[in-house]
């Protein structure tokens, strides 16, 4: 696995193939987990890769998105619900695709969107990363942002809380790895 290839193919697929938007949104990721990478001493060569490679699927609608779980084989749970499967979705492309083996990337990519419980370094820096580079913009941002400076955990928790609080308030589903990770974080404080 040569990962400055990988990379070069992850750089030259964000920047040919992705919205306006998402494509500032995805640099603004990697450039943020690779200074979290730094402060909080994660490999910079995975958190560049997990960073370019999570939203790869982002846009995928519909029916395209509904093949595209059943041809993977994920649960129904997927289907027609983007924002919950475009991470899932990314990790299996991400190995197949582009022949990326590395189980910390594949689980930072898989588990962005939700976190989960006993996240490792690299999954809560793209975690993290997602919910705060610069191009963010909710209540409760540069919040999540000043404890990022503090504490890796402590912003990730704030991040999921936050989470939380939306998804219940919009009456929308709530992945149980979300409870789980806040949880989780909570108790090892
Ligand atoms: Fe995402
Ligand atoms: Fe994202």
């Amino acid at each position: 696995m040569d990962y400055g290839i990988i990379k070069q193919e992850l750089e030259d697929y964000v920047l040919n193939e992705l919205y306006e938007s998402r494509k500032k949104h995805t640099l603004g990721v990697r450039d943020t987990a690779l200074k979290l990478a730094e402060k909080y001493h994660a490999d910079k060569t995975k958190a560049e890769i997990a960073a370019l490679a999570h939203d790869m699927y982002r846009g995928l609608r519909g029916e395209d998105l509904n093949r595209t779980v059943r041809e993977l084989g994920l649960p129904d749970k997927y289907l027609d619900d983007p924002n919950l499967a475009h991470g899932k979705i990314a990790a299996i492309k991400l190995a197949s695709d582009y022949g990326v083996s590395d189980e910390d990337i594949l689980n930072a990519v898989s588990f962005h969107t939700t976190g989960r419980k006993g996240m490792s370094l690299l999954e809560k820096v793209i975690y993290l990363a997602d919910a705060i580079e610069p191009n963010r913009d909710y209540p409760g941002v540069d919040d999540i942002r000043k404890e990022a400076e503090i504490s890796l955990d402590g912003a990730c928790l704030r991040s999921m809380e936050s989470t939380i609080k939306h998804v219940l308030s919009q009456g929308a589903y709530l992945d149980k790895d979300t409870l789980e990770a806040a949880d989780f974080l909570k108790e090892n404080k």
